[in-house]
């Protein structure tokens, strides 16, 4: 009984998607966030250490903003300090320019939330 409910568990850690269910936004399909990122990458590549207008989004999911070293944030980037947690980013990519006045990150957002939670979910595999 003992052994069956560890072998259990560790089949619960090692299914990705039951692996993070304390987290809100799982369950967004990361395939076809990645088809949304097509969006993003006229500004961003996803590999690490690669800066396009933006920031690579490489492990950005968990990183604190503005922290990529050289990346050449706005003041209003540097100031917003705050962690890029699902929940933050499924904020601010419903309209950035609304929730950090002043970034030169020059996007309307995505309005459609089911976007946003498959471009998160995107963005999680990018570590
Ligand atoms: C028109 C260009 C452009 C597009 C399109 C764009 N971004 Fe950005 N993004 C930027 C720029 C520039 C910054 C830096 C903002 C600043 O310093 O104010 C940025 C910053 C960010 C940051 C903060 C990164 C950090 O290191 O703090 C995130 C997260 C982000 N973008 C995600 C996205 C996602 C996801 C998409 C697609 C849905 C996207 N961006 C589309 C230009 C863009």
């Amino acid at each position: 009984m003992r052994k069956s409910a560890l072998l259990a568990g560790l089949v619960l850690a090692a299914a990705p998607g039951l692996a993070h269910a304390d987290n809100p936004w799982d369950g967004g399909d990361a395939a076809a966030g990645k088809a949304v990122f097509v969006k993003c990458s006229l500004c961003h590549y996803a590999e690490a250490g690669k800066v396009k207008i933006g920031p690579p989004l490489w492990g950005v999911v968990g990183r604190p903003s503005g922290s990529v070293p050289g990346y050449p944030y706005s003041s209003a980037m540097k100031a917003y300090n705050h962690v890029w947690t699902p929940e933050n980013l499924f904020v601010y990519l419903a309209g950035p320019m609304k929730v950090v006045p002043g970034t030169k990150m020059a996007f309307v957002g995505l309005a459609d939330a089911t976007d946003r939670k498959n471009v998160i979910a995107y963005l999680e595999t990018l570590k």
